[in-house]
Formats: C-alpha cells, sequence, structure tokens
C-alpha cells in the first residue's frame, strides 16, 4: 500500500462512499413518494428555512445583491416571481414594475416573504403555491423571474412549462441560478455531491442544467451571462451561476 494511503484514509472513503449510496437510496425513496403525492401538495423545510432566513441576508453584501440588481434590471410590467423565498428581491425591484405576484410554498418562508412584501417599492402580492402548478390564467404576466429556485423544484420541467403558459407572447423570464459547471471536473464533484446536498439545502440540486432546460421549454433567444461566484469554499459546488433572459415565443 502506498504511503499516503493509509488504513484510516481508506475506511474514511468508504464511510463517505457508504454514506452517499445510503442518501442516494433514501433520496430516491423520497422521489418515489414525491412522485406519488398529488400536485400542489404544500413544501415544508422547516430546518432549513429557518437556516436560510437567518443566514441568507448576510450573504447578500458579498456579492449577490449586485446579482439580484443585474437579474431584475429592465423589468416592466406585471412580474410573476417563482419560490421568493424570504423576499430578498422584493427591496429591489425597479419602479417599472406595477405588480409582483410572489409564490412561495414553504410557511416559515411565506411569512417572512409577506412582511418583506410590506416594505417593498412596487406592489408585492405574496401566494402560496408551487412552481409547478401555478394558479394563474394564461398569459397574464409581462414577465417572470427565477432566482435561485430553480435548482430547487422537485420538477424543473413542470415549473418551466408552467412559467411559459402564465407568461404572454414575447413575455420575459429573467433567471438567476447556479448551474452544472461547464468544466467536466467540477461537473463530476457537482454530480457526488448531488447525491447528499439536497437532504442539507432544502431540496436545491447542484448538477442541473438549468440553461439547456430553459430552451427545452421552448423559450426563445435564450441568454446569459455565465460566472464562477465562490464567496467561501463550502460554496465550490453551486459556485458555477447563469444570469440571463429568455423570451417566451
Ligand atoms: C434557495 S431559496 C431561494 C429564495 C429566493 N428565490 C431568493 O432568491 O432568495 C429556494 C426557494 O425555492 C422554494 N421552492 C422549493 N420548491 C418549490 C416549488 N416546488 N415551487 C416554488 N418554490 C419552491 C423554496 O421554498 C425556497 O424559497
Amino acid at each position: 500500500m502506498r504511503p499516503h494511503l493509509t488504513r484510516r484514509r481508506v475506511t474514511a472513503a468508504a464511510a463517505l462512499i457508504t454514506g452517499a449510496v445510503i442518501a442516494k437510496r433514501w433520496q430516491d425513496g423520497r422521489e418515489h413518494v414525491r412522485s406519488a403525492e398529488a400536485p400542489g401538495t404544500p413544501v415544508s423545510h422547516p430546518l432549513f428555512a429557518r437556516f436560510f432566513a437567518r443566514f441568507a441576508p448576510m450573504a447578500e453584501e458579498s456579492g449577490i445583491a449586485g446579482h439580484r440588481d443585474e437579474l431584475l434590471a429592465g423589468l416592466r410590467g406585471r412580474v410573476v416571481e417563482l419560490g421568493a423565498g424570504t423576499g430578498l428581491n422584493f427591496a429591489r425591484y425597479p419602479s417599472s414594475v406595477t405588480e409582483v405576484v410572489a409564490v412561495e410554498p414553504e410557511p416559515y418562508l411565506r411569512a417572512r416573504a409577506v412582511a418583506a412584501a410590506l416594505r417593498a417599492p412596487v406592489p408585492v402580492r405574496v401566494v402560496e403555491a408551487v412552481a409547478e402548478t401555478l394558479p394563474f390564467e394564461d398569459g397574464e404576466f409581462d414577465m417572470a423571474v427565477a432566482s435561485l429556485v430553480l435548482c430547487s423544484v422537485p420538477d424543473q420541467a413542470a415549473a418551466l412549462e408552467e412559467l411559459r403558459r402564465v407568461l404572454r407572447p414575447d413575455g420575459k423570464l429573467h433567471f438567476y441560478e447556479h448551474v452544472l459547471a461547464e468544466d467536466p471536473r467540477l461537473a463530476r464533484l457537482q454530480r457526488g455531491v448531488d447525491l447528499f446536498w439536497p437532504h442539507l439545502g432544502g431540496g436545491c440540486h447542484t448538477s442541473r442544467s438549468t440553461v439547456a432546460a430553459i430552451e427545452q421549454a421552448g423559450f426563445r433567444d435564450v441568454s446569459c451571462r455565465r460566472f464562477r461566484f465562490r464567496p467561501c469554499m463550502l460554496a465550490a459546488p453551486v459556485s458555477p451561476m447563469v444570469i440571463g433572459q429568455a423570451t417566451r415565443p
């Protein structure tokens, strides 16, 4: 055995792999249960929600606030926002927006979003719903916003189909998401981490090809800026990011 492959390291690696396999089986089991759930089943991530509500505001100053401004620039008219969390976007909407209807299924986060809506510079209504079954009419919105949410929705294709349905023709989707890396080594790491990350991060997946999914959902003129954003070591699996726009045909 080579000196750096000590028995302790081999045991630790075996434990990690075993843990990942158990996590994957547990995840598969949960996905099976989830797929059997009726559409509109409430989302509840009480621990993650409390963690997110406490720490996400601190992360804003590391650069995320600037990303949000880039995301929201140019929005106007009636806007639907998916999975608004605690409403960190609300204060940043431009005055050209006449109304934001923000969907948030998680009860703890939704309560905070309602409070943030009261302080917003534009009218914001917070609605309990999931992205996969939006309680809105066809084509009733001019624009849509998805920020750090298409990683978390259980059925990304269904969520994008719904966004397309509720946007009017030529309506715009503005998105800000972490995605699967173009660098194959980082992509491999992301796929490995994705075996357990969703259980820690409220269903967040580290290896989704979200820009390709937006194209597959039938949006046209999909354009984005790709960049790496890693405010700390732990953020490596979610460091490849995109900010972009797409048009509903
Ligand atoms: C990481 S948080 C991001 C929150 C917010 N968009 C932001 O930019 O700060 C992910 C959000 O997705 C929401 N979410 C999870 N599953 C969802 C679903 N099926 N439909 C809509 N939102 C969902 C969560 O409740 C949470 O608020």
